[in-house]
């Protein structure tokens, strides 16, 4: 499913109403038809029922949702946030009706109307947010945010009308003040900020309601971000044939583990062989490379000698391994000492097909970015947010802020697919596709988590997968293979193994 930003969707509802002739007050009254369809069995029950309309389209919206909600015999109340001479046009025509019907209004413009405002809150059972919706444009003050405060104050159950007020549609960020819903009923597609973090946690329980907007107008302004679904990532699995040997699914490399890191580099290869890959070889530092055999007695494993240089020899060697390799992967445990700068030096310049690069890699990556220049492979990078901020000489708070536009702006620069994990993770690569993962729980924010990710995206890349969708499906795979473990073993006790362990009932 398309995810839309704000800019995007008041495009498509332009292109809607000036190029299709289709009338706004169609759209607003299909709007709140289809807010009232979703909450009318919740309302029925409620003794008040309180809408908090703005005075722009999202109270126009208000208006016609206390319209219909009174058709159905539901005990309504309007209260105006703001200035309510400013309404106008599609919203002014719901307002006028709503005030033919004699619907009770309160008008709460200044501090002196908070008192009326927080009495009738205080007896209403479900409050509707309609205050601000995909117009926000700055930071709530004044009355807005005295007002905002009072609704959360409250004892009722929240619907938000297409958006919480206060959180930023494109990022998820709070504008100073925003609505905690219950549950936000949204128009036509999901605004981005409503499923990423903080946003997401004021939105409550996301509805995507139709409200007949054709299919032609979403074509037309073709939104750029997608939200990873079950039927998106289905068809993207590598295929099983019954005529196949170990080669046909690829040969993997792992450039990972060292003395006191050598479990990284079991993970991601447990993770790989589980995620379907034919072989899997670790290229991994002499003195730790028993650990691997011992843990995964399937893996190939090749030594080299980790001293104060790569020598001439290991160095051959990892050249011969990754002529071998139909995917690479560097970085897993693999520490943060000049070797490290070595073997991505090497791999950067001596491969060809696609490389995944996480943990200690990315913080080479992060000394001098400029190495990316001598690549002559396809690259996907993994970071989580702290090595986001290294690769960016920004902070883990400014990553955050922006999640979406700091993983767009850097494929972009660099030429590569980044995998930005977070409780949303991102995904986006050079050609403009950015998909957002809902999937996954906080029993996956865990010691090797990350690891399990590398091994399972390498793995699909070597099977043959393209660097974007190999990535794309990756997260799917290991966010599902989390929420599997969930449901088996709840959040505290869940490992990294564990999800490498539920890997094959998602795949099946
Ligand atoms: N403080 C005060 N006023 C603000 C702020 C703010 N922080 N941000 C925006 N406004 C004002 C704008 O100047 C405008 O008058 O609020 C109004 C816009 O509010 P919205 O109703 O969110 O925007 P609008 O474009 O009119 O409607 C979009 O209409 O299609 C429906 O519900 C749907 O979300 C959608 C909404």
């Amino acid at each position: 499913m398309e995810v839309v930003k704000g800019h995007e969707m008041r495009d498509i509802d332009r292109y809607t109403i000036e190029e299709l002739e289709l009338p706004g007050p169609v759209l607003m009254e299909n709007a709140a038809m289809a807010v009232v369809s979703e909450t009318i069995n919740q309302v029925r029950e409620a003794k008040r029922v309180v809408i908090c309309c703005g005075v722009g389209n999202n109270g126009g919206d208000g208006f016609a949702i206390a319209r219909i909600l009174q058709c159905n015999h539901v005990q309504v109340s309007i209260a105006i946030i703001g200035d309510y001479e400013k309404i106008q046009g599609d919203a002014y025509t719901n307002f006028q009706v709503a005030r033919n019907l004699e619907i009770p209004m309160i008008a709460c413009r200044t501090e002196d109307d908070l008192a009326d405002l927080a009495q009738l809150l205080s007896c209403a059972d479900v409050i509707y947010d309609a205050i601000f919706g995909t117009g926000l444009s700055r930071h709530i003050t004044g009355i807005y945010e005295q007002a905002i405060h009072c609704i959360n104050q409250s004892n009722a159950y929240i619907i938000a009308v297409d958006t919480p007020s206060g959180v930023h549609v494109d990022t998820g960020q709070i504008l100073g003040m925003a609505i905690r819903a219950n549950r936000t009923i949204t128009f036509c597609l999901p605004k981005v900020g409503l499923l990423l973090h903080p946003g997401t946690d004021y939105t409550g329980e996301l509805v995507v309601a139709d409200i007949g907007i054709p299919d032609k107008s979403i074509r037309y302004v073709k939104p750029s971000m997608m939200l990873m679904d079950d039927h998106m990532c289905k068809h993207l699995l590598p295929k099983r044939k019954q005529e196949s040997h170990k080669g046909t699914y690829g040969k993997t490399l792992m450039i990972a583990g060292t003395s006191n890191m050598a479990g990284a580099a079991v993970m991601t290869t447990l993770a790989a062989y589980r995620a379907g890959t034919g072989l899997v070889k670790v290229f991994i530092e002499e003195n730790v490379a028993h650990t691997i055999p011992s843990c995964v007695p399937e893996a190939i494993v090749e030594t080299y000698c980790r001293g104060e240089f790569l020598s001439k020899v290991d160095k051959e060697k990892l050249i011969a391994n990754l002529e071998w390799a139909d995917a690479v992967a560097i970085g897993p445990g693999l520490g943060n000492d000049s070797i490290t700068r070595e073997l991505l030096e090497c791999v950067l310049r001596y491969y060809h097909k696609t490389l995944v690069i996480d943990a200690d890699g990315l913080g080479s990556l992060s000394l001098d970015k400029a190495i990316l220049d001598t690549a002559s492979c396809d690259i996907i990078i993994t970071p989580h947010l702290g090595e986001m901020a290294r690769l960016t000489r920004s902070t883990v708070e400014e990553v955050s802020k922006d999640i979406i536009g700091v993983a767009q702006a850097f494929s972009k620069q660099y030429n590569l697919v980044c995998v930005l994990k977070s409780a949303r993770t991102i995904i986006t690569s050079p050609e403009d596709d950015t998909c957002i993962n809902v999937y996954g729980n906080a029993g996956m924010a865990t010691a090797g988590s990350g690891d399990v990710l590398t091994g399972i995206i390498v793995s699909l890349i070597a099977q043959g997968l393209k660097p974007y969708d190999g990535a794309l499906l990756g997260v799917y795979l290991h966010s599902k293979a989390g929420d599997c473990a969930k449901k088996n073993l709840g959040e505290y006790g869940l490992m990294a193994t564990d999800v490498i362990r539920h890997l094959p009932d998602v795949m099946k």
